[in-house]
């Protein structure tokens, strides 16, 4: 069992979206919302985290956890573009306040995959005029809030448009199974194309295809990400020079069979190395692992025979975790920290055994000398896993759907136990 020291950040994470409930101005909201929707239920009040933060600090700090990585949801902050919303503003800081009274490390995220609607309807995350929305966006967080954070990561796994994309065109040549994506998307809904839902698009967002955050992204639409960030970046440093600023990407444990390493190496390169520049002058990355993939001459590999499966039918394979730290840390020189590491299973010995071996890596990382300055399970709710619904339990809490009434697992105390 890991140990780690007193300062070692040792949290759960969560998104506005995922728990919060009625992000009613976000363009995930309203996809949720339409008739030929490709989500399997919308978010709704999700885990009423937005009242209920409080009793969740709570349990954190309870089980001995000493961070909590959430986001803040910009459609909240800035529904209308240029409008910041006092009472939104108020919220945050009444969640990052609970945070520090139950000594808790407030981690801020400043999107999480949802983005106001207006920033669609402008051309979304393709449109070149979204690196000077975001920064102004992020200046204004940092100019509120800034006294009160050490770390903010500006986007969630920012390479994760052009996974979906490069996943996308591998389901179309019929190269691989779905589920492969570290998220909860329905990727063959996406493939298929439905013209009634494009219809519904074109009324909302003034496109058939709005570029939301998690579309397969182009390559003008990965600079116009690389520029977003460091537009934000840069305001943060004006506005808070102190505070510690990085991304967070998702990192597949990306492992060649014979005949696949050329490919896997491709592979990587989209996932993470070609980031390298943009990311040089970033004070840390937050890695995200949740699986390998394995790779062959043609790509990514279905799951191994006789592999344990995770709810979301990727393989069972906490080890990823410390890979992937390993070999970040070859070309990437700031500070790392996981801000997320999980699994989707009904059985909370499983998930518990997940950690168990996850961080045992990480704490080996560690006594071999990388920089790795928290852990972050994924996540502390069950909640709202984007186009698959609330199926996927991914959380330290369960939560019940008909009372929201929050059940603490044996995970969660284990987890508090690491420190
Ligand atoms: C995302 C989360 C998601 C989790 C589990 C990550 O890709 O950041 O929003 O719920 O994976 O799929």
């Amino acid at each position: 069992m890991a140990r780690f020291e007193k300062d070692f950040l040792l949290g759960a994470a969560t998104a506005a979206h995922q728990v919060e409930g009625n992000n009613t101005n976000s363009d995930n909201w309203v996809q949720e919302q339409m008739a030929h929707s490709s989500f399997t239920e919308p978010s709704g009040n999700a885990c009423d985290h937005y009242n209920r933060f409080a009793e969740d600090i709570a349990l954190m700090a309870k089980a001995g956890l000493n961070a909590y990585r959430f986001s803040i949801e910009w459609a909240r902050i800035e529904p209308e573009e240029g409008v910041f919303d006092e009472k939104e503003t108020a919220h945050y800081r009444d969640v990052i306040r609970c945070c520090k009274d139950n000594g808790l490390e407030p981690i801020v995220t400043l999107h999480h995959f949802t983005s106001p609607v207006w920033l669609i309807r402008k051309g979304g995350w393709e449109a070149d005029t979204t690196p000077t929305d975001f920064a102004r966006y992020a200046r204004y967080i940092a100019e509120q809030y800034g006294s009160e954070l050490q770390y903010i990561c500006t986007l969630n796994e920012a390479n994760m448009g052009i996974q979906i994309a490069v996943v996308a065109q591998q389901i179309f040549q019929a190269m691989v199974a779905a589920g492969k994506v570290q998220v909860g998307v329905n990727l063959e809904d996406l493939m298929k194309g439905n013209p009634l839902l494009a219809q519904e698009n074109m009324a909302v967002f003034g496109t058939d295809r709005p570029a939301v955050f998690v579309s397969p992204r182009t390559p003008h639409g990965d600079e116009i990400v690389m520029q977003a960030h460091a537009a934000a970046r840069k305001a943060i440093r004006e506005a808070a020079p102190h505070i510690k600023v990085g991304w967070t990407l998702s990192l597949h444990d990306v492992q060649a069979v014979p005949g696949g390493e050329a490919k896997a190496v491709e592979e990587w390169d989209q996932e993470f190395s070609h980031y390298l520049p943009v990311m040089a002058d970033d004070d840390f990355l937050g890695v995200q692992n949740y699986s390998r993939t394995l790779i062959g001459p043609n790509g990514s590999l279905p799951v191994p025979d006789g592999a344990e499966i995770t709810q979301m039918e990727y393989e069972y394979y906490p080890e990823g975790l410390a890979h992937v730290l390993r070999r970040v840390a070859k070309d990437f020189h700031g500070d790392l920290i996981v801000t997320e590491n999980g699994i989707a299973t009904a059985d909370d010995s499983r998930r518990a055994a997940f950690i168990d071996t996850a961080t045992q890596g990480v704490a080996d990382c560690i006594a071999d000398g990388l920089p790795v300055k928290g852990y972050f399970y994924w996540s502390l709710l069950d909640n709202f896993e984007w186009q698959k619904g609330y199926a996927m339990t991914f959380g330290l809490v369960g939560v019940n759907r008909e009372t929201q009434q929050r059940q603490p697992k044996a995970s969660l105390s284990f987890l508090g136990t690491l420190r």
